[in-house]
């Protein structure tokens, strides 16, 4: 099926690795340019790597969500340098690290960096790229939720608290924009084998008694087997797939909408 990417220019954010790095490669093997977009330096090597396979299609740019300037500065820059921009996709979030359950073995401190990274860092992104997309009367806006903002998880209620927010501004920003025929949509991945995840799972993994503690990718594995109804992780191949139909002028009509790849996990309608 042909997505119609060519050529499109897309800013993948949090592109250095997991999700976003498995959107972007997709993006480009169907044709699209990439920006990957991340705080972490090695964002740079990514690009470099993906280039090998693309040329002349991907570039890298360091940018801190958390940081509303640099957010600004690197929208208009690669609006400069492409011309145009199509689509962005927002895939940086943290957790808090912690184990979270119940909520009072957090300290409010605990809260503050996820919320400036995943609610006020969301803000920036938008606030930069939603003028671009109205002066242009075109493009879309991906951002990402999770199953743990739907259902209030109690693993680190921080995140799950944040991405519950993600998931309401998403459908905001839905109702403003689509007028310029602007389209924002969001998917809740389920459980997808990356650095988040695990930053999520280790402190809950940490806390079985040390005599019976099983190898982390043991204990992770069997509770994706049990709470999962297809059984099995997501992967970021997964999202991606989603996200680059969403995006795509084959989803013309899909807006303001939380989409779940989660293998069942919630079945909410
Ligand atoms: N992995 C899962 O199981 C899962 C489940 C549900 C939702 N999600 C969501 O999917 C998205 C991607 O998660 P992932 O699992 O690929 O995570 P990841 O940790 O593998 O990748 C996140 C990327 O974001 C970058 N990043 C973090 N803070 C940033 C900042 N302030 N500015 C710029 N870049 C920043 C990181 O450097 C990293 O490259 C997140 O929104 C996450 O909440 C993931």
């Amino acid at each position: 099926m042909d997505l119609g990417l060519q050529n499109q220019l897309a800013i993948v954010v949090g592109g250095a690795r997991g999700i976003g790095l498995a959107t972007a490669q997709l993006l480009l093997e169907e044709g699209a340019k990439v920006e990957l977009w991340d705080y972490a330096q090695s964002v740079h090597q990514t690009a470099e790597e993906l280039q090998a396979s693309f040329p002349n299609r991907v570039s890298a740019r360091q940018v801190n969500i958390v940081d509303a300037e640099a957010c600004t500065s690197a929208v208009e820059a690669a609006a400069g340098a492409h011309g145009r921009i199509d689509h962005l996709i927002l895939a940086a979030a943290i957790g808090s690290g912690k184990f979270g359950f119940p909520f009072t073995n957090l300290k409010p401190a605990d809260w503050h960096r996820v919320i400036e990274v995943n609610i006020l860092g969301t803000a920036n992104i938008a606030h930069a790229i939603a003028p671009r997309l109205i002066e242009q009367r075109s493009g879309t806006l991906t951002l990402l939720g999770s199953v743990a903002g739907q259902i209030g998880s109690q693993t680190d209620p921080p995140y799950s608290a944040s991405k519950a927010a993600n998931i309401n501004f998403m459908q905001c920003m839905a109702k403003d924009l689509a007028p310029y025929d602007v389209r924002v949509n969001l998917i809740n991945p389920g459980m997808v084998q990356t650095d988040l995840n695990r930053s999520v799972w280790q402190g809950w993994h940490d806390q079985q008694p040390i005599d019976q503690r099983r190898s982390y990718e043991d204990w992770a594995g069997e509770k994706v087997r049990k709470v999962i109804p297809l059984g099995r992780w997501q992967t970021a191949e997964d999202i991606a797939n989603v996200i680059a139909f969403l995006i795509s002028p084959r989803a013309r009509n899909i807006t303001g909408q939380a989409i779940n790849v989660d293998g069942g996990f919630v079945m909410h309608c």
